[in-house]
């Protein structure tokens, strides 16, 4: 099908765009009626190929999440030398158990009636995965390796004028490239800009402020231009699009324009308060605007400091940050919007400051987000260097394509203000050896060349290694993946000053889901392949979030730290890599699913100072357990609390320095289980009772209790609602072991997008309208159509009393 661009003109131009900008430079979001199929297809990029029996799908696309899954798939006979282990052992679910091997063709018909002589027209990906190659009317205008790389071409000797155009895309996905799933496809979004020879170079502009007052701040842009006798003029507007300050200039430095414009009364853009500025720029030739741009920043300061590490805006800030692959669960690596924004509101209520992009370029979408909310973004690059972890990754590359891959990560979201510090990599095996310090060197450098303002950091693991062959001296900010028991030596002997916990934690659970007895253990498996969800398992490696949280507290010049992940990932299944159908991961804080892991509570227990926390664990449905211990944890901000159970009191707990545990937990841990109710009541600092919280033995499952996290949505065809169906009693007691078959029924303004219930070893697709419960829940997602009106789910299991909720789209 051909898609002619006016029509799309209306529906993806840049809600910025003003008139005149309109004028000078289009920029179309390519995403409906690609054309798609899986496999090699010889003469697919030509013109006369007809592709009619191909699937219609629209971009961003996962080629692979509809699955099925398959423990075949990508099945790994190896030994992870990162895990220390000493002999290769069949991996299964390494990378998801998913489809992404193989070669997948993209198709897509357009028009460009306003491209003409004089004009540029550029095709930017923000990533394809991966080893793209692009194809304008059959012929090949380039290639990229990465699959996160953002990347563009010039195709303006390849467009035809007033006929239609043909953009075919080859993908090709290796066996054993990745250590967690990547996804397939055109996973994030494609645009063409259409634009004057003449004006601004793809991403060629840098705003920084390098002054900043509360009266006044020094707003700095470099622009990189194309052509001669041009004047700019640059308007700074505020949030609400007011215009606050000019500058014009028509002097040029070789092929850039610099501007110095001051700002006065400037509004800092931070944690708390997110303030964004635009600079709309207009390049004039005469009296003729050539070209135009809007670019969103924000003023702060970001500045490191020997001992006490991040000042951001002049004051010192801890990093309560998290790891985040880039998958959506259910949705796969398909970019969404509202999935990211879910995430982050998540995240954000649990009081976490700093999202680490591990191990890849972050999305332009979750950048925006991070942006809008206030977010501290680490932005990675690579997983490898020059030598391998998997055999297919990006060692293949690293030689020929990393200055590349950097180049463009940098200059792409060097404006964007989350950005506080770019990081080189994730444990490269190559942190053994002379090689790797002079890679280590180069790669610093180049990250400082392009953007002289930030620092840059590398996940180091073999930290042992790094503090005797000088490799962890250079870097900016030393970061260390887990290695507690070194950050002392690593403090002493490391130049910096400080120590980051680049990555933290991997404590592993299972969302509602507990074993006894309760104790720490590493590397535990259990016949289900669950974990505990008493968050006291960990890996080798890895720790509770109890021995991290130690290090923050009693030295300052641990800067915070990146937990191992705030959301559950698909793939890399650890402890369960040798267990199918374990194809999920259980580091998260929540599961694939976005539910909160108890963990969540323990974490916001600290990191959100601001709300209560009062959370309890266990659930207290233990049938066959009468009279054993069961321990009761309690997750709060308050420093004491008293248990009952049946209105018995189990004693007071407080906080104390005596254990590792006793530090952040509230801990009963002789309870014996009888059914009914646990209760417990927090004390303020003065004794006196402040909050309570119950839990009730729940009934037979009998109804469901429906939550939206948004109730009103978008018509735009993208947004999504994600309802959390909970399975209850009579009395609305939430069952933590209903295990029912759900059904999902989706009617009026919108479609049934994808369901996920968090369980790691489930082998339901996600996109079928049936699933069962784990854990008592599970969530549902719907997604607008493009018209506004009501969406309708109901959700259906026999034996329980229908479901159903209603969204707004507006
Ligand atoms: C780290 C690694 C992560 C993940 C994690 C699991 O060593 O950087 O990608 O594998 O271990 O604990």
């Amino acid at each position: 099908m051909k898609t002619i661009i006016p029509v799309l003109l209306l529906l993806v131009l840049i809600s910025a765009c003003s008139t005149s900008e309109k004028e000078v430079r289009k920029v179309y979001t390519l995403s409906n009626n690609w054309k798609f199929t899986r496999g090699e297809v010889s003469n697919a990029e030509k013109p006369d190929f007809n592709a009619d029996a191909w699937e219609t799908v629209s971009v961003p696309h996962d080629w692979a999440i509809k699955g099925p899954f398959d423990k075949e798939i990508d099945k790994q006979t190896v030994m992870i030398t990162q895990n220390q282990e000493k002999v290769a052992t069949e991996k299964t679910g390494r990378t998801g158990s998913l489809p992404y091997i193989g070669v997948g063709w993209y198709r897509k018909t357009f028009e460009v009636p306003e491209f003409e002589a004089g004009k540029k027209a550029l095709l930017v990906f923000d990533g394809a995965m991966s080893e793209p190659q692009v194809f304008i009317n059959g012929q090949k205008v380039g290639e990229w390796k990465y699959g996160y790389a953002y990347f563009y071409f010039d195709i303006s000797d390849y467009l035809k004028q007033g006929e239609e155009n043909l953009l075919a895309v080859r993908l090709e996905n290796k066996g054993e490239s990745s250590r967690w799933y990547p996804g397939a496809g055109i996973y994030r979004k494609v645009q063409l800009i259409v634009k004057n020879d003449v004006g601004f170079d793809q991403w060629g502009t840098f705003i920084t402020t390098p002054f900043i007052s509360d009266e006044l701040a020094q707003v700095n842009i470099k622009t990189d231009i194309s052509g001669d006798d041009l004047k700019l003029v640059t308007d700074i507007k505020d949030a609400n699009g007011k215009v606050v300050a000019t500058g014009t200039t028509e002097r040029k430095f070789g092929d850039r324009m610099v501007q110095n414009i001051a700002v006065n009364q400037p509004q800092r853009w931070g944690i708390e308060t997110p303030n964004l500025y635009t600079a709309n720029m207009k390049l004039f030739r005469g009296n003729q605007l050539v070209d135009e741009q809007n670019i969103r920043f924000g003023i702060r300061s970001v500045e490191y400091e020997r001992g006490k590490g991040l000042i951001l805006n002049g004051e010192v800030t801890k990093f309560k940050g998290v790891c985040l692959h880039h998958d959506l669960g259910p949705l796969g690596a398909a970019v969404n919007r509202a999935a990211l924004k879910r995430q982050l509101t998540i995240l954000k209520d649990m009081g976490c400051n700093a999202i680490r992009s591990s191990h890849n370029m972050p999305s332009m979408e979750q950048l925006e987000l991070c942006d809008e909310m206030g977010f501290l973004m680490l932005a990675e690059s690579f997983d490898e260097w020059a030598r391998p972890k998997v055999k297919n990754g990006y060692n293949r590359f690293f030689n020929d394509w990393a200055e590349k891959d950097v180049v463009n990560l940098v200059r792409a979201t060097r404006n964007h203000p989350s950005i506080v510090m770019w990081s080189a990599g994730n444990e490269v095996p190559d942190q053994w050896g002379n090689q790797g310090i002079k890679i280590a060197k180069w790669l610093q450098d180049l990250f400082h060349r392009e953007d002289p303002t930030r620092p840059v950091t590398m996940g180091m693991d073999q930290v042992a290694n790094t503090l005797k062959n000088g490799f962890g001296a250079i870097w900016d900010v030393p970061g260390l993946n887990y290695r507690l028991p070194l950050y002392d030596e690593a403090y002493e002997r490391f130049p910096q000053g400080f120590i980051m916990g680049s990555e933290t934690a991997s404590t592993v659970s299972s969302r509602g889901i507990y074993k006894f007895p309760v104790e720490e253990f590493k590397q535990k498996k259990y016949a289900d392949g669950q974990c505990s969800s008493y968050d006291l398992e960990a890996c080798w490696w890895s720790n509770i979030p109890d021995a991290d949280f130690a290090w923050q507290d009693d030295y300052d010049w641990v800067i915070g730290e990146f937990v191992w992940t705030g959301f559950d990932y698909l793939g890399e299944p650890t402890p369960y890599d040798e267990y199918w159908p374990s194809r999920s991961s259980y580091f998260g804080i929540c599961d694939l699913a976005g539910l909160p892991k108890d963990r969540y509570y323990l974490y916001r227990s600290r990191w959100n100072t601001k709300d209560e926390t009062l959370h309890i664990l266990p659930h207290w449905n233990w049938e066959g357990r009468e009279g054993e211990v069961t321990p009761v944890f309690a997750y709060t901000n308050y420093n004491s609390a008293e248990l009952f159970v049946n209105g018995k009191s189990q004693g007071i707990q407080k906080k104390s320095k005596e254990t590792l545990l006793s530090r952040n937990r509230l801990m009963w841990t002789d309870v014996k289980y009888e059914p009914g109710t646990i209760k417990i009541v927090a004390f303020d600092d003065k004794g006196n009772p402040a909050a309570e919280k119950e839990i009730h033995t729940a009934g037979a499952p009998h109804h469901f209790v429906l939550n939206a996290d948004r109730t009103e949505i978008d018509a735009d065809g993208n947004d999504l609602s994600y309802i959390t169906v909970s399975v209850v009693d009579k009395d609305g007691n939430l069952c933590p072991n209903a295990e029912n078959q759900l059904n999902f029924e989706v009617e009026g303004a919108g479609d049934f997008k994808a369901v996920c219930n968090g369980d790691a070893t489930s082998l339901e697709m996600f996109h079928l309208p049936t699933m069962k419960a784990f854990g008592g829940k599970l969530v549902v997602t719907v997604q607008s159509q493009e018209e506004a009106g009501k969406i309708t789910l109901r959700v259906k299991s026999e034996d329980l009393e229908t479901g159903q909720i209603e969204i707004n789209c507006i």
